[in-house]
């Protein structure tokens, strides 16, 4: 008996030594920073991040429009304040003076995407003013040399294909096909630069797994079918953009160049000589991480918790439609096995580290960790979000700084990182946080709707200028 308790002991020690082997501890020297000594690739993008909803305003025929309106189960309201998203930032209006700003600022490209609600107000109906508008708004891009990087779907869709079950279905692929055929025809002069989704694991995550983003649902298989139904979404998309964009709008020979966005979360177990802590972290690691990244690996999502959910299909050919990919990176958490919560499983940030108005952990050394795990696809890779909500100047500034630093170090160990974009330009609506959550360069008064530059930002623009004055 005795011995083979010892042998368990063995077995276990065995277990934990092996997996702290495997996933070593990335040593992240705090080390002096000195901008003058950087140096960035020619024509680094340097730019920021906004989404259509978020900022535009007036998107009244999106699913998101009506989610504000509802209640959860104990009558509260979807959105923190019960607040709408209503006129945003009115970006709608105002992206020339937005679109200044950003110039202003030193930056050269700009991150954005396109509200399919109001190109496709109702099925199979394409809106030419709406069209008209991102035209016009491309087009006073390249007028100011900024490159335009477009999203076609950042998280909301239009109401009448909520109301079919969004990815849920199948139809939804056609449908996305549908729209993206024609706004490539549309902007496809005008933009190189394409992302087909942003955050797909975000989205099922949300709104099918936590049920607090729409459709407010929580049921893990249907997640993993959105899954499914995104990717291939996001191969047919690829190949559409590629068949139907011919006009190189940058000079640079290549007409179009599409990836997608992916959000990377670091986890790392909260007690590393504890085995449960490790289980936890592979799991929440592969539904955050892993699951839809090695799918551009394999040519097959596999989608595989514990018991919780089998879900696999087959994408052949997935691997071939990646021209670059984008990473959204904000935050580290810990994960601790915990047999009271319903999930059995907690992540946290860390206690020691610097919090973010979002109650994330400041963690730099997380964004060189998410820009090793992209590098194996062999294809540029854009930082498109990395940001703070936050009112503390100085911490505005340390973020900055060091995410800067962390991408920097990536570059010098010689992964092929071609751009950067803070988020956000300004203040926007932040989804189920609403307004209160200020993660912009700009403040916005919601009332004037003036826009003023925050301090703490000088950062980031002294780093643009100096990077710039070494092409
Ligand atoms: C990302 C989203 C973006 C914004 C930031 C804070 O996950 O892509 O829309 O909400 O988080």
């Amino acid at each position: 008996m005795i011995n083979f308790l010892i042998l368990l002991l063995l077995l276990y020690l065995l277990l934990v030594v092996w997996m702290n082997l495997r996933h070593p501890a990335v040593r992240w020297k705090e080390h002096k920073i000195n901008i003058a000594e950087y140096t960035f690739p020619k024509s680094f993008f340097w730019g920021a991040a906004t989404s259509a909803y978020q900022v535009e305003g007036g998107s009244y025929n999106a699913d998101w429009a009506e989610w504000e309106k509802t209640y959860d189960v104990s009558g509260n309201p979807r959105i923190k304040n019960g607040d709408r998203c209503g006129k945003a930032a009115d970006h709608w209006n105002r992206y020339r003076e937005d679109l200044r700003l950003l110039k202003d600022f030193g930056c050269n490209s700009y991150r954005f995407s396109v509200e399919w609600s109001k190109l496709v107000p109702q099925p199979g109906k394409w809106n030419p003013a709406a069209a008209d508008h991102y035209v016009e708004m491309c087009r006073f891009m390249r007028d100011l040399e900024i490159e335009p990087n477009l999203t076609l779907h950042h998280f909301t869709l239009p109401r009448w294909l909520a109301e079919k079950g969004g990815f849920e279905h199948p139809d939804s692929i056609n449908y996305f096909m549908d729209f993206t055929h024609k706004t490539a025809e549309t902007l496809g002069p005008y933009v190189d630069y394409w992302a087909t989704f942003n955050e797909p694991v975000a989205l099922a995550l949300m709104g099918w797994i936590r049920g607090v983003w729409s459709p407010g649902k929580q049921d893990i298989c249907l997640a993993a079918r959105v899954l499914g139904n995104i990717l291939e979404a996001h191969q047919q998309a690829y190949r559409i953009l590629h068949a139907t964009i011919r006009q190189d709008s940058d000079g640079d020979g290549v007409p179009c160049r599409v990836g997608i966005v992916k959000n990377i979360t670091i986890f790392d177990p909260a007690r590393k000589w504890y085995l449960p802590d490790w289980l936890c972290t592979t799991q929440i690691n592969k539904l955050y991480n892993d699951a839809v990244l090695d799918a551009f690996h394999n040519d097959r999502f596999r989608f595989n918790l514990l018991n919780r959910v089998r879900y696999r299909k087959e994408l052949p050919g997935l691997s071939d439609t990646l021209d670059w990919i984008g990473v959204n990176y904000y935050t580290r958490f810990l994960t601790k096995f915990d047999p009271n919560s319903a999930q059995r499983v907690q992540a946290f940030p860390a206690k020691k580290l610097p919090k973010t108005d979002m109650d994330w952990a400041v963690c730099p050394a997380g964004l060189y960790r998410a820009l090793q795990r992209v590098n194996g696809f062999g294809v540029p890779i854009f930082i498109t979000e990395n940001g703070i909500a936050t009112d503390d100047d100085q911490l505005r500034k340390d973020f900055i700084l060091k995410h800067v630093d962390a991408l920097h170090e990536a570059i010098l160990d010689k992964i092929d990182v071609r751009g950067y974009y803070y988020w956000s330009l300004m203040d926007n609506f932040e989804w189920a946080e609403g307004f209160a959550k200020r993660f912009g360069l700009y403040y916005v008064d919601y009332q004037t709707q003036e826009r003023t530059l925050k301090n703490g930002t000088d950062i980031y623009r002294e780093i643009i200028a100096q990077s710039r004055s070494k092409e």
